[in-house]
């Protein structure tokens, strides 16, 4: 079975309601009846009930950009995965790098994300990636393999049906510097064989995401490797034209 691309618009802090509103209707007109390609955004948590309403019905899909693992309690700031399953998150990301390097997410943090958000019956986008300090070393495949098996540590078999990987390297995001479609490709297929160790067959479905600048000019040979099944799109995702191309571009 060939498993369908999947492409994420990662918002981070960018846009108030009304401008996130436009743009959300921007992408639904833009990619109408385009079936073929799974699409998200993920806006700032002020913005995703008013996103969500505007593309009721447009089959593009709403995700949030961060979760905290209990459901509800004392956590000054934080939001929970019923909460974000009310405003109709289908997706989260979790551990993506700037949260990793900038507040302190542990991979044990995006282990209890990931389980608190399947209990609410939200799918989970789960980043990883290396620093280029960590490239040059060569450690890419050590440091990624232990963010992929620390953030789904005993989350069961199961686990892997609902879950996306989101591949990104860190000196690849807002750099304008891309990794190349071959060395993405070598670490996504090290991500493949080490999800097969974790969960068998299941691993044959699991879409992994590509992302650090990706733009409507590199997508498509990216998304030409075998197991490059989609992207996390950062700065691009904002320019509706940008986006609607990338999506346009996974088309395989
Ligand atoms: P850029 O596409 O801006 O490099 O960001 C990538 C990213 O971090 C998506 O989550």
């Amino acid at each position: 079975m060939p498993r369908r691309p999947f492409v994420c618009g990662n918002w981070k802090m960018h846009r108030t309601v009304a401008e996130a509103t436009a743009l959300a209707r921007e992408l639904a007109a833009g990619l109408a009846g385009e079936a073929r390609v799974q699409v998200a955004v993920a806006p700032p948590f002020t913005a995703l009930a008013a996103v969500g309403a505007a593309l009721r019905g447009t089959g593009i899909e709403l995700a949030a950009q961060d979760v905290h693992w209990e459901a509800q309690g004392a956590f000054t700031g934080e939001v929970s995965a019923p909460m974000l399953a009310e405003v109709g998150c289908q997706h989260a990301i979790v551990g993506h790098s700037e949260r990793r390097q900038l507040f302190g997410e542990t991979d044990e943090a995006v282990r209890r994300k990931a389980g608190a958000l399947l209990a609410a019956g939200i799918r989970p986008i789960v980043c990883v990636g290396e620093t280029l300090a960590e490239r040059e070393a060569g450690r890419t495949l050590e440091v990624v393999g232990r963010q992929v098996r620390g953030g789904l540590a005993g989350l069961g078999a199961g686990a892997l049906a609902s879950i996306t990987i989101a591949y990104e390297p860190v000196w690849a995001i807002g750099t304008g510097r891309t990794a190349t479609a071959a060395q993405a490709q070598e670490v996504h297929a090290a991500i493949r064989a080490l999800l097969r160790e974790l969960g068998g067959d299941a691993a044959d479905a699991v879409r992994i995401q590509y992302g650090g600048s990706v733009k409507p000019g590199n997508a498509a040979e990216l998304l030409s490797q075998p197991d490059v099944d989609g992207a996390l799109v950062g700065g691009a995702s904002l320019a509706a034209p940008d986006f609607i191309a990338i999506v346009k571009g996974a088309l395989r």
